[in-house]
């Protein structure tokens, strides 16, 4: 069994139980069946799989210091991309006290995160997830160092536990490849509590896709995640969407791993429409599409049954559009984005990305 507390040990040189530093880089991910619709603690209604990517993350270093006089509050400060930070600082405090019950050692030390994305700022990309995953593997960390007990896998479990109570999305980016969060019937190793991987094979054609962010807009979302889940509470087709993503999730599981192309590009597009038809079918209702989005996914679809290359397109909770395709498809994915996409993109812009290999410890 490979003692993760021993990896810390030998990794983090200088550190000892009063005084260091932790360092993960942790990616965003892409949901290919959307969570949507929560309850409880950070319960989701629905099982939702994705895909790690590599290319946008978050890389957060947690510095600790044993406080002289041990008390019961959070001491924290919070820097962002260099900046100290009033908002997050609060969110983060108020996301730190409520774990203390489960990490009461967060507590004995002073604390400083220092956080920064690889993505631009205001990219319209979500960072609740990949931050929450890698703050949640430092915390993680952390509580290796002080209990020197801790394995592999219960760490990684545990972190995506604690990354689930500050965003759901990001229970998903503390393991590569594909990723389950939430419960899913018949099957006994996926949990509402945290996420695994996938556990099936996963075909050739699947291994090494690729998603190419085309950044409609940077701006901030009219309406919060948070928000949008809450909707749901009252949306008439909450039901038959649980089940439809339900079906989908156990679908996807058996087209990833026989390689069946056609069905995955289906299940992917109607899952972004399905989470876009939800919002607008709210009350009140929201559109959080714009014209180029709509543009670039016909052109995408356009592209896909003139050539006959496997593309297909997904969207978060906002305007941008993931297209996604097999790296065997780059070359002419390439000039499709070039020739007919660029143009609709905000100041041209667009991330290179890809599935990753999951999150990464690195201290200096
Ligand atoms: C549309 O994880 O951002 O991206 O749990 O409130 O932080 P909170 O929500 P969040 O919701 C993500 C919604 C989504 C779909 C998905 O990633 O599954």
């Amino acid at each position: 069994m490979c003692n993760l507390a021993t990896q810390f040990y030998l990794k983090m040189g200088q550190n000892s139980i009063y005084q260091g530093n932790i360092s993960w880089q942790s990616p965003s991910n892409i949901a290919l069946i959307k969570y949507w619709g929560k309850h409880g603690m950070q319960l989701p209604h629905n099982p939702s799989l994705s895909m790690t990517l590599s290319a946008s993350s978050t890389k957060t270093t947690l510095y600790y210091k044993k406080k002289q006089r041990a008390d019961k509050n959070i001491d924290l400060t919070f820097y962002f991309e260099g900046q100290a930070s009033e908002v997050f600082e609060k969110r983060i405090a108020s996301y730190l006290s409520s774990i203390l019950k489960e990490f009461p050692f967060l507590c004995d030390f002073q604390l400083r995160i220092e956080s920064s994305n690889t993505f631009p700022h205001s990219s319209g990309i979500a960072s609740s997830a990949s931050a929450f995953s890698a703050m949640a593997l430092c915390i993680m960390g952390l509580k290796g160092i002080i209990t020197g007990s801790i394995n592999r896998d219960e760490c990684y479990q545990q972190a995506s536990y604690l990354a689930r109570l500050g965003s759901g999305s990001a229970a998903r980016s503390v393991y590569g490849g594909y990723t389950i969060w939430g419960e899913v019937k018949g099957m006994e190793t996926y949990s509402d509590l945290y996420a695994c991987p996938v556990q099936s094979d996963i075909h050739l054609e699947f291994q090494s896709f690729n998603d190419a962010i085309l950044i409609v807009s940077g701006k901030n979302k009219k309406v919060g995640s948070s928000a949008g889940h809450a909707l749901m509470e009252k949306n008439p087709f909450a039901q038959a969407r649980y089940q439809q993503a339900m079906d989908h999730t156990i679908e996807m599981l058996k087209v990833l791993k026989s390689g069946n192309m056609n069905r995955f590009i289906e299940i992917v597009e109607q899952e972004a429409l399905t989470l876009h038809g939800l919002m607008m079918s709210s009350e009140p209702g929201f559109i959080l599409m714009k014209q180029e989005t709509i543009d670039i996914m016909d052109r995408i679809r356009n592209f896909r049954e003139t050539r006959q290359i496997p593309v297909a397109f997904t969207l978060d909770a906002g305007p941008n559009v993931h297209l996604l395709y097999p790296a065997s498809s780059r070359k002419e994915v390439l000039r499709l984005i070039n020739e007919e996409l660029l143009h609709l993109c905000e100041k041209g812009r667009w991330i290179d990305d890809a599935i990753g290999n999951g999150p990464e410890l690195f201290n200096e």
